[in-house]
This record gives C-alpha cells, sequence and structure tokens, in this order.
C-alpha cells in the first residue's frame, strides 16, 4: 500500500484529481468506479475544474457508481445516482449511455447485482476504483462481517452507516436500511485502488485498514491485498497511523523516483 499523507483535505482532492486525470490522458476509455458522501466532493470539483480550464475530456469514460440505496428510485434527489449527477456526471462531458448506477428499485435485486458484474466485465473491467471510507472501515457499503469474497449484492446497513447518511433526510426513519453495493471482491478487481480519507472522525477507520489485520470486520483492510493501492489522507485522518514517519520518508524516496 502508497500511504500518502497531504497537509489537508484540498490537497488529497487535488492528489486524487490529478490520478484520475493522468488515467483519463493515457486512457480515454477507462472505466472508474465512483463513491458518494462528502469525502471526494472537493475531487469531484477538482475534476470539474480541469474539465472546464484544461479540456479534461471524459467523453470516452464510463463510470459505475459503487452503491445505491435499496428503495430510492435513480433520480430521487438522496439516491446516489442523483448525487454524483449533481455533483459530477453533469458538470463534464461523461455520456450518459456511459454511466453506470446500480437500481435501488430494482424488483429482482439479485438479476440486478448480476446484470451490474457483467456491465463491469463487457467495459473491459475496472481501471480504478475510487473509494471512500466508513466510519466503521467500509468500503462500498460492504459493512462489517461482509465476506472479502463478495461480489455486488444488498447489504443491510449498520446504525453507524444509517446515522452518518441523516443528513440527506428528513429524519433518521426515512434512511434506507439496506443498499446495493459492489462486492469486495468486485472492488478487489479494479486495476487500481485509490482510498481517501479525511478528518479526524476517519483516523480509526484508517489504522485498522491499513495497519490492522486482514479482516471481514473492516472491508478496507482488503486493500492490503491490492497490488495497486494509495490510500490518500489528510493529517487528521492519519493522526491514528502508527508508522506515520516510515510512509511520509517512503513518499518522498517515491517522488524522488518519478
Ligand atoms: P463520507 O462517507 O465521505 O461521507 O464520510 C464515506 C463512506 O461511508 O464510504
Amino acid at each position: 500500500m502508497r500511504v500518502v499523507i497531504e497537509p489537508t483535505a484540498a490537497d488529497v482532492a487535488e492528489r486524487a484529481a490529478w490520478i484520475v486525470a493522468r488515467l483519463v490522458r493515457f486512457r480515454p476509455d477507462a472505466s472508474i468506479a465512483l463513491p458518494t458522501g462528502r469525502t471526494p466532493l472537493l475531487m469531484y470539483d477538482e475534476l470539474v475544474r480541469l474539465h472546464e480550464t484544461a479540456g479534461l475530456d471524459f467523453s470516452r469514460v464510463t463510470t459505475f457508481g459503487l452503491d445505491e440505496y435499496r428503495g430510492l428510485a435513480g433520480d430521487d434527489p438522496r439516491s446516489f445516482r442523483s448525487y454524483l449527477r449533481r455533483h459530477f456526471l453533469d458538470r463534464v462531458n461523461v455520456s450518459p449511455e456511459k454511466t453506470h448506477a446500480l437500481d435501488g428499485l430494482a424488483t429482482d435485486v439479485a438479476g440486478e447485482c448480476a446484470a451490474y458484474e457483467e456491465r463491469i466485465r463487457e467495459a473491459g473491467g475496472l481501471d480504478l476504483a475510487l473509494l471512500g471510507i466508513g466510519l466503521e472501515g467500509h468500503i462500498g457499503m460492504n459493512e462489517p462481517g461482509s465476506s472479502l469474497g463478495s461480489r455486488t449484492r444488498l447489504k443491510t446497513l449498520t446504525e453507524h452507516t444509517a446515522r452518518a447518511a441523516i443528513g440527506a433526510f428528513a429524519d433518521a426513519d426515512e434512511v434506507p436500511r439496506q443498499a446495493l453495493t459492489m462486492g469486495v471482491a468486485t472492488i478487489l478487481d479494479a486495476r487500481r485502488c485509490l482510498l481517501l480519507a479525511t478528518g479526524r472522525t476517519k483516523s480509526a477507520a484508517v489504522r485498522h485498514a491499513v495497519e490492522g489485520p486482514l479482516t471481514s470486520q473492516v472491508s478496507a483492510s482488503a486493500l492490503q491485498l491490492h497490488p495497486d493501492v494509495q490510500v490518500i489522507l489528510d493529517e487528521d485522518a492519519a493522526a491514528d497511523l502508527a508508522r506515520q514517519a516510515y510512509y511520509r520518508a517512503m513518499e518522498l524516496a517515491q517522488r524522488a523516483l518519478e
């Protein structure tokens, strides 16, 4: 794992956007898995800025939302699909036919999830999975206990996840209790993974993911199995890591080579 500690959340966003931009320039038809939540907002703003000011071209890029609430229509403003349109997809030139999302209203959930896996395969697999991390260490909505071999499926959300989502809903009872999510193995199949975390509230989850044992209790720890992962943190999210000095030294050495 390459652990990169940046001074601020804005630097995290800039670095992540730079990596996405470089991928899209070298591979204009890249397929990319997209996260929601507070963490990636600045990265999406930066990608929009690169699109507007530097001509970053997303017209051949394929995107896949990582997850979707069960029970919400894609055009419901609280859905993850709407979030991705609002904060990113509608602000750049991604082609609508190339943006994929899980259907939170699917009646055949297993069929919907299997079809999503098939669509990812048809796109040539994921070149990049952009990821946030939950307070309990989830990636996507792979809550504690998720099999590290899991594929796209329905998951029940933990209280922590439901509470973290309350802001988008009128009250706690409205927060969906389930979500369709790419599985841990679906994410690990991506050729490259980028985990972003900012803020002190994430420091414990980051420590478990990066320095803890590989465990289904913290699905982000499965990234330890992946050969090409960058974990990009601000100082606050890195605060609980035991080996901070080592990661900083490694990063300096790495940047000297680049
Ligand atoms: P957040 O969500 O960015 O809103 O903290 C991250 C996640 O739950 O994956």
